[in-house]
């Protein structure tokens, strides 16, 4: 049967976890154990969500670890390194990578990103952070950690500063020509001259635009100024969400903002992360979420739960005791996740051990036959709750695998997901607009304006 393709296709993405998000999952049986710095790994898993038509590979990262810090986060690749050399394998899938406004500099990561995006031919995407470990400034020379509003802040500005160097050249500057010995038409390369808040940045950047205009820009804030950071600013954005009224509370929320900041809503996409567990029977998906929820025992949970705390430890509160009053711990880290649990907590009156276990283990939300989760995900499609998902792996190395072969041919027979890819860079297969250069722009712009008032004065003579 052959199905008019409706114009909304799902985005999806793979998140590269190595070894996995959790503190246990390196220890199931089809668990690589060095995943996370294990090249081969990664390869296997990019041409397998290549093959699944997925819309980008998304690889996360931090810059300050402990040694309760987990398995993936204590030891794991560079998000641009590997994406580099994931470049070189793929062809198709849009690549990702998570960097820090908070400990870079603009110069640098304009120039990481757009080299990245010619190594791709087009295919590079920034996860823009602001960084919720204070440790991280430690690492980068500081003695404090920047307050959560001021990191927004100077986000803001390093965003602007980087896309406004990703402009440097014009899409036609590089003239290149060997007959006359042109290599460049210098009115079309411009410096950057910014003076800000945070930085001074001269500009030009060192190396031009790709085929894609700009690296495509992602981001997951979940705070007020999280999400309008992310409204003003984003082409994706990240988010979490357990059930569907939570996640259409988001997406009402987050592209009401999008539209308030001027920008159409459906070039926005918002995707929040969902761990799904598909079995060839119901028995069989349930035995598989047994087994990915004994992945983590308390000890694990409770871990886990210190992450949105900035790492606070736990271990010396008692587990059975109702959640501690944490005041304002978590206000400064992450902020939306941390106030969400201390919510939850105390609404259902729950113990930290409980609260350790809701927050760490695994959601039944996407859990099924195949059928059942691809119902699961057309319904949060179509029902206003996601523009699409980001994939994480519920069980090592299996999760996507099963997916790929079960779910993915259920949603493209229904016609919500895509068969082939339409474009060869990531702007293009998820429908975004080309950027323009903004002096190109600004010169047409002119040259418009110029062409409208030699056509008066022309028209006034002739009228004369
Ligand atoms: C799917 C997803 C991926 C994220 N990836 C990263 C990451 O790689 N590095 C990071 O520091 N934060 C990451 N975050 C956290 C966000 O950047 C942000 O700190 C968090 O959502 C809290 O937002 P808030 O500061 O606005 O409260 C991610 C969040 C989500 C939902």
């Amino acid at each position: 049967m052959t199905q008019q393709q409706p114009a909304r296709q799902l985005k999806l993405g793979f998140v590269l976890h190595g070894v996995g998000a959790g503190w246990g999952d390196w220890r199931h049986e089809h668990a690589v154990t060095d995943a996370s710095v294990n090249f081969n790994f990664y390869k296997e898993q990019a041409q397998l969500a290549e093959k699944g038509r997925f819309e980008f590979l998304f690889v996360a990262d931090s810059v300050h670890i402990t040694e309760r810090s987990s398995p993936h986060y204590l030891n794991r690749f560079e998000p641009l390194t590997i994406l580099s050399a994931l470049a070189a394998v793929t062809s198709k899938i849009g690549l990702v990578g998570t960097v820090t406004a908070s400990y870079s500099e603009p110069f640098t990561v304009a120039r990481q990103f757009a080299s990245l995006d010619h190594i791709s031919s087009g295919r590079a995407g920034w996860n823009v952070v602001t960084s919720w470990l204070d440790g991280s400034a430690r690492n980068y020379s500081k003695k404090e950690h920047y307050d959560h509003d001021v990191r927004y802040r100077l986000a803001a500005e390093h965003l602007g500063v980087v896309q406004g160097l990703w402009d440097s050249w014009e899409d036609d500057a590089l003239v290149r020509d060997k007959a006359t010995g042109q290599f460049l038409d210098p009115k079309k390369l411009h410096k950057l001259d910014h003076e800000g808040e945070f930085f001074s940045v001269e500009g030009p950047l060192n190396i031009s635009r790709s085929r894609q205009g700009q690296p495509v820009i992602f981001q997951a804030g979940a705070s007020e100024d999280g999400k309008n950071f992310a409204a003003q600013n984003a082409d994706a954005i990240f988010f979490h969400a357990d059930t569907l009224d939570e996640a259409q509370a988001y997406y009402r929320d987050v592209k009401a903002r999008v539209a308030a900041a001027g920008r159409k809503p459906d070039e926005v996409f918002l995707l929040p992360g969902i761990r799904p567990i598909v079995g060839r029977t119901l028995e069989e998906a349930e035995r598989k979420y047994e087994e990915s929820a004994s992945l983590v025992p308390i000890e694990n949970a409770i871990a886990a739960l210190a992450r949105p705390f900035n790492d606070h430890d736990f271990s010396s509160y008692p587990l059975d005791a109702p959640f501690p009053d944490l005041g304002d711990l978590g206000r400064n880290s992450q902020q939306a996740g941390s106030d969400k649990i201390k919510q939850h907590a105390k609404a259902h009156g729950l113990s930290l051990r409980e609260v350790a276990l809701w927050h760490a283990r695994p959601k039944r939300t996407f859990v099924g036959t195949a059928e059942q989760v691809a119902d699961e995900i057309e319904r949060w499609f179509t029902q206003g709750g996601a523009d699409g998902f980001n994939f994480f792996e519920a069980l090592p190395n299996s999760s996507l695998k099963d997916f790929v072969e079960l779910v993915v041919p259920l949603l493209q027979a229904r016609g919500i997901y895509r068969t082939e890819y339409g474009e060869d860079t990531f702007r293009g297969n998820l429908g975004l607009p080309f950027p323009q250069n903004r002096y190109a722009q600004r010169a047409a712009a002119q040259a418009g304006a110029g062409q409208e008032v030699q056509d008066a004065l022309e028209i006034q003579e002739a009228l004369a």
